[in-house]
């Protein structure tokens, strides 16, 4: 099987943007500085992008490139005993897939809200009550929602056909289309967002340091935390991504234009919704630190309200900022899917169009069955807090301690990333991804573990919470490594990638 090639250099750095703008920078990054202190989560921020984010980048995208496989097949080119760890991120985004299609779904209904605000004078209540008629429990997964479910159908319909296109045809062409779109209108909703009354007080929060809250070391993990998640590293997409680069292509380059597009983004996000939060302290006079919006409330909770006291355009406000999450939920919600396909295709040798079809096709019907319904939010929020905080965190750990310290590979792949790059890395590169990164996400899993078991239980919702929680996290581990031993006996088949396919047409 001829292995894909991404058609140029720009539409693969267009596709990782792609992957990593995404509900993480909108919807997650500003909720993460806000709680954080706001002004003072800049600057570990920022360190932690360039001493964890784009080390790990670069080593994904070597990986990747060297090895020409998904995750899996990667990981057992690097070493025969290292497939787990290529299966168990396959798991992670596997479950991020499920309940990510969701809040692109919501999004998608709430940018169509809000032509008429559809959610009253109490946007809470609209949401938990009305929209999402969340129960408060697990197990209430019979009452299915017809308008979520149906939305969260179009987003997985919309995903699988573009996957199933192939990586030149589906994800580059429409990366090419919904990147600068995406620019375009989030450009214009923060310049909207900038003219409102009380929108330098928003700034000032988000920019002021607070070199008090620098020094706790919980702002400094979430920070860490935050970067992994919002840069598609450490569950298996910058591998399978980087899988289909020709060999030639520029490394360091690319994981720094990657990293620092994110992060700009995610920076202008922040200013567009501190703007807005400015603008609401303003109206209602409670200041921006005493407002308490978490989670999905700051996206589907804050900005109603925003709109609702808009002086002009309220509905274009609200049109672009739900429409922005669409469309940068819905090109990392393409990346995320990819991983398990490609990796189907990969190490069974299934054809693009039936590994879609089968693990795609498998994937939407767990999230249409689970998500739509009373139990859904519940659902969403302990999937999405384990799989970051005890899947992404621990992968990462591992691939990471496994590829540098135990089978002591950094070397051939910082040769291997400097053979074709005009920036080089070295003993830099090495402290920060051996040493610093490792060192931060063992530090992030402490204070998890810490914080978890601190919380007070009884509550049965909470036991359940806990429960199943666990039971996710260990079982996204216990997929990695059963898949790699049932396929332990059997060889990784030979990709012959395009590039290679011409070379040998050149020659004849
Ligand atoms: N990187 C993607 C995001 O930020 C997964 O949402």
């Amino acid at each position: 099987m001829v292995r894909e090639n991404w058609g140029s250099r720009l539409g693969f750095i267009l596709a990782a943007i792609g992957s990593a703008v995404g509900l993480g920078n909108i919807w997650r990054f500003p909720g993460v500085a806000y709680e954080n202190g706001g002004g003072a989560f800049l600057v570990p921020y920022l360190v932690a992008l360039t001493t964890a984010g784009i080390p790990l980048l670069i080593m994904e995208f070597t990986i990747g490139r060297r090895y020409k496989g998904s995750a899996p097949v990667a990981f057992r080119r690097v070493n025969r005993n290292a497939e787990a760890i290529g299966w168990w991120q396959v798991a992670i985004s596997i479950v991020i897939a499920v309940y990510y299609a969701a809040i692109i779904a919501w999004a998608g209904w709430y940018g169509w809200f809000s032509i008429s605000q559809q959610w009253g004078e109490d946007p809470s209540t609209f949401l938990i009550a009305d929209f999402l008629q969340d129960s408060g429990g697990f197990g209430d997964f019979g009452s299915w929602l017809p308008d979520i479910g149906i939305a969260m159908l179009a987003v997985w319909a919309f995903t699988l056909v573009v996957i199933g296109a192939g990586v030149k045809k589906g994800i580059e062409t429409t990366s090419k289309v919904f990147i600068p779109l995406l620019l375009v209108m989030f450009g214009i909703l923060v310049v909207q967002a900038l003219t409102l009354d009380g929108a330098v007080e928003g700034l000032n929060a988000f920019f002021t340091p607070d070199w008090e809250a620098v020094r706790e070391p919980g702002v400094w993990l979430a920070a860490y935390g935050q970067i992994f998640f919002s840069l598609s590293i450490g569950f298996g997409i910058m591998i399978t991504y980087a899988s289909y680069l020709k060999h030639k292509s520029d490394i360091t380059t690319s994981a720094f234009t990657v990293g620092f597009a994110n992060s700009s983004f995610e920076i202008l996000a922040g200013i567009g919704v501190f703007a807005a939060l400015g603008f609401i302290a303003f109206e209602s006079g409670v200041p921006i630190a005493e407002q308490s919006y978490a989670g999905v409330g700051l996206a589907f909770i804050a900005f109603p309200t925003i709109i609702n006291t808009l002086p002009y355009l309220a509905g274009l406000f609200g049109v672009l900022f739900f429409a922005s999450l669409v469309v940068a939920g819905w090109t990392s919600m393409v990346s995320i899917v990819q991983v398990p396909v490609a990796a189907m295709e990969d190490r069974f040798g299934w054809g693009r169009v039936k590994a879609t079809a089968v693990v795609g096709g498998a994937m939407a019907v767990v999230s249409l069955v689970l998500l739509p319904t009373a139990s859904g939010l519940m659902f969403l929020d302990v999937t999405d807090y384990f799989i970051n905080q005890f899947g992404i965190v621990v992968a990462a750990l591992v691939s990471i301690v496994v590829t540098v310290w135990v089978l002591w590979r950094w070397k051939e792949l910082r040769d291997d990333a400097n053979a074709t790059s005009t920036f080089k890395v070295g003993p830099i590169w090495f402290v920060c991804l051996g040493v610093i990164t490792p060192v931060m996400l063992a530090g992030i899993l402490y204070l998890n573990v810490r914080d978890l078991l601190d919380a007070v239980p009884g509550r049965e919702v909470y036991n359940q919470y806990q429960a199943f929680g666990w039971a996710l996290a260990g079982g996204a581990l216990a997929f990695g490594v059963v898949m790699a031993l049932i396929l332990r006996r059997r060889d990784v088949p030979a990709i012959e990638t395009e590039e290679e396919a011409e070379e040998v047409e050149a020659t004849r």
